[in-house]
């Protein structure tokens, strides 16, 4: 079978339950030795101290100038050793991410459909367990409806294409970083680990060189920072999504719901917790609960994108090309 023609699933028909439609397997699937490995290396090792390290060499952005489709190109040899669930190549994921959000999120290339529930983008047990100001304010809305001051989501579908982008850290002339620091969730450096985090009844994140620092006695999640400053302005373990983030806010057009999108787009203890129950809520703003319903939306079409079906290859080069001369003007942008 070519890995255009994996069987479809339906992202609506799969929320009912916490078993993620059979994906975000962490306990035995095919990958488990790789997929531990990974994730035992970055709680140690993700220190704060590392997190602005790189936040130092790579916010410069002075590793390459290219094309979006050229860096794609470096990466097709990339395999994500924290992924359970696939081994595509990353163009494909990156198609499939963007096809899905069209099917799952778009009424036509500029809207979002008017019937995608909010309360549909949570499992019922994460929906139950949302603090009850929260449930109110999503119950029976629906995500077009929620955001009525953006005009235009044509840039929606780009952000599921270029969202993995920032994975080019792995390769020798992006810095070749091991896959604990590109890959895999992210979760707050300088505050305590939640129990949200998968692999957390593990404990490799007690051997962190900074364990213990940001612990409180209080049983808070927030650490060094000060209650509700907004994940803005936490320092986030360092990987793929804040430097696609930089890339982005710096080199181009998108919307600052896209580039929001692009930076919280692994922060699975926050917005789909393995365990149900949303942890770092302590650190969140006003400006992080509004956007939520989009970050589920967005992470649904990511993860129950590795399967669609994709139109020719030559059709979708062409799509997401005109789109991103429309949102990156730039041929060519700094990385
Ligand atoms: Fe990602
Ligand atoms: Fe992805």
């Amino acid at each position: 079978m070519s890995v255009l023609e994996a069987t479809t699933v339906d992202p609506q028909s799969s929320n009912t339950d916490e078993s993620f439609g059979g994906f975000r397997n962490y306990e035995d699937s095919a990958h488990q030795d790789r997929v531990q490995r990974t994730y035992k290396n970055m709680h140690i090792n993700q220190t704060r101290e590392f997190v602005l390290e790189n936040k130092q060499k790579y916010f410069a952005l002075n590793v390459a100038e290219m094309h979006v489709y050229e860096v794609f190109k470096r990466l097709e040899s990339i395999v994500d050793e924290s992924d359970p669930d696939s081994d595509l190549p990353q163009i494909i994921h990156a198609y499939q991410s963007a096809e899905s959000i069209c099917d799952y999120a778009m009424g036509d290339e500029h809207t979002l459909r008017d019937d995608l529930d909010i309360e549909s983008l949570f499992t019922k047990q994460t929906w139950l367990a949302l603090p009850e100001q929260r449930r109110a304010a999503f119950k029976g809305k629906n995500l077009k409806a929620f955001y009525p001051e953006v005009e235009d989501w044509s840039w929606f579908p780009l952000v599921g294409f270029i969202h993995d982008l920032g994975k080019v850290m792995l390769l020798p002339e992006f810095g070749c970083l091991p896959q604990w620091a590109v890959v895999g969730d992210t979760y707050p450096v300088g505050a305590p680990f939640a129990s949200a985090n998968v692999f957390y009844s593990k404990g490799f994140y007690k051997k962190a060189q900074d364990y213990g620092m940001y612990e409180t006695d209080t049983q808070t999640h927030f650490g060094m920072y000060s209650k509700h400053c907004g994940f803005d302005a936490v320092d986030m373990t360092w990987g793929h999504d804040e430097y696609i983030y930089e890339v982005m806010a710096k080199g181009s057009e998108i919307h600052p719901y896209g580039l929001y999108l692009l930076r919280y787009h692994s922060f699975y203890p926050w917005h789909t917790p393995q365990n149900g129950e949303m942890a770092y809520l302590e650190l969140a703003s006003e400006y992080d609960w509004h956007l939520l319903p989009l970050l589920k939306a967005f992470q649904k079409a990511d993860l129950y994108s590795k399967s669609p079906h994709l139109p020719p290859l030559d059709i979708l080069e062409r799509k997401y090309t005109s789109l991103m001369e429309i949102h990156i003007p730039k041929s060519v942008i700094r990385w």
